[in-house]
C-alpha cells in the first residue's frame, strides 16, 4: 500500500525533529502504523534552510497553500504557531479534506470550537497530542487510557520555561531575568515569552485538557490566569523554609456547581512527587474515580520530544484512515458529554 503522504507547514525546531524521527525510525513506525508515513512536501518561508534540513527527496515550497492544494497530501502538519496565518491555513486544509496534526495550543485553546466543528463537518480529524505537555502522551491518556473514568481533577506543571525559571531561582539563587534569558537560549520559551511567564501558555494547555476531560467546549477566555512575574527569590526561599516548593500549576476540577479552570503559582509540600519535578520537565496528575491518582512525567518541550507526539498522531490517523477511510480520530469536538453546558466557575 502506498505510504501516507504528509505535508509540513513550518520546519523549525519541531518540524525538523518530526522529519528526522520519521526517517530514523521509519521501519518501526511503518510496522506500527501498518503503512509507511512519508513527509513528501514542506512549506517554509526560508526555503533554503528547509531544503538543507530535508534534502533533495522532498518538495520544498515557500507557500503553504501549495501543500494544501496538493491532492496527494493526506495529512497536513501545522507547526507555524500563533492564531493568525495558522488559523487560516488549518481551516483551508480542513476544507480541502486533509487531516490536520498541530502542536498549536494557542490556536486550539482560542479557536478550537470553530476548528473542531469545521473538521467534524468535513469528516476529517484535527489531532493535537503535541499541543499539551510536549512528549508526554497526556491527550492519549485522557482520550483513551482513562476513558472509563469520571475525571475529578487534573493538576499539572505544563510550562517548562516557568518550571525551569522557578527551579534555577531556588537551586542557584539566580535572578528571574537571567534565567528567562537562559530558557530562551535553550529554546524552551515561546516566541513571545510573556505567554510563558504570565501563565498564558499553561492556560492554553489546561483549557484543552479541561475540555477533553469534562466534555465541555474550549473556553480559554474563562480561565483564571496568574503567572510567575510577581514572585521574588524571597518568596521561594520562605516557601522552602516552611517545607514547600512553589510551582506554576494548571488546574481543572469538577465541582457541583461547575468547573474550575485556573493557572497560578501554588505552594506544594516538598515531599510530594510533583514538587520535585525540576528544570524544564512537565508533569501532570490526573485523578479519576476508578483509577485513582495517576502521574505522567516527561519533557514538555523540545525538538524530538514534541516530534514524538506529532508522530503519534500521524500513526493514529494512518491506522484509522487506512482501516476505514471515513473513520475519525476522536478529538474534543467528538466527545459530547453530559457536562457540555456546565459553566466554568469565576474565581
Ligand atoms: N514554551 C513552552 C514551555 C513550550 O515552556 O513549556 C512547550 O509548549
Amino acid at each position: 500500500m502506498k505510504p501516507i503522504q504528509v505535508g509540513l507547514l513550518g520546519i523549525g525546531t519541531v518540524g525538523s525533529g518530526t522529519f528526522h524521527v520519521l526517517q530514523r525510525n521509519q521501519q518501526e513506525i511503518r510496522r506500527r502504523a501498518g503503512r509507511g508515513i512519508e513527509v513528501t512536501m514542506v512549506a517554509d518561508l526560508d526555503v533554503e534552510r528547509a531544503r538543507s534540513i530535508v534534502g533533495d527527496g522532498v518538495r520544498v515550497v515557500g507557500d503553504a497553500r501549495e501543500v494544501i492544494a496538493n491532492p496527494d497530501i493526506d495529512i497536513v502538519v501545522e507547526l507555524i504557531g500563533g492564531y493568525g496565518v495558522a488559523k487560516t491555513l488549518v481551516l483551508e486544509a480542513i476544507a480541502a479534506g486533509k487531516h490536520v496534526v498541530t502542536a498549536n495550543k494557542a490556536l486550539l485553546a482560542v479557536h478550537g470550537s470553530e476548528i473542531f466543528a469545521a473538521a467534524h463537518a468535513k469528516g476529517v480529524t484535527v489531532a493535537f497530542e503535541a499541543a499539551v505537555a510536549g512528549g508526554i502522551p497526556i491527550i492519549k491518556a485522557l482520550r483513551e487510557g482513562l476513558t472509563a473514568n469520571r475525571i475529578e481533577w487534573i493538576a499539572g506543571i505544563i510550562n517548562g520555561t516557568t518550571n525551569f525559571i522557578l527551579s534555577e531561582m531556588r537551586e542557584k539563587g539566580l535572578d528571574f531575568s537571567v534565567v528567562l534569558k537562559e530558557a530562551q537560549r535553550l529554546g524552551y520559551a515561546e516566541a513571545d515569552p510573556t505567554f510563558d511567564i504570565e501563565g498564558v501558555d499553561a492556560a492554553h494547555k489546561a483549557t484543552l485538557m479541561s475540555a477533553l476531560a469534562f466534555g465541555i467546549p474550549v473556553q480559554f477566555d474563562k480561565a483564571h490566569i496568574e503567572g510567575i512575574t510577581k514572585l521574588q527569590a524571597l518568596d521561594i526561599r520562605y516557601a522552602e523554609q516552611l517545607g514547600y516548593r512553589i510551582k506554576l500549576l494548571g488546574i481543572t476540577k469538577r465541582r457541583e456547581e461547575g468547573i474550575e479552570l485556573r493557572v497560578h503559582p501554588t505552594l506544594i509540600p516538598a515531599k510530594r512527587l510533583i514538587a520535585n519535578v525540576e528544570g524544564a520537565m512537565n508533569a501532570v496528575v490526573v485523578q479519576g474515580d476508578a483509577v485513582g491518582t495517576t502521574l505522567y512525567y516527561g519533557k514538555g518541550a523540545g525538538s524530538e520530544p514534541t516530534a514524538s507526539a506529532v508522530i503519534a498522531d500521524l500513526v493514529d490517523i494512518t491506522r484509522l484512515a487506512t482501516a476505514d477511510p471515513d473513520h475519525r480520530v476522536p478529538s474534543l469536538a467528538f466527545q459530547p458529554d453530559a457536562l457540555a453546558d456546565t459553566p466554568i466557575l469565576p474565581i
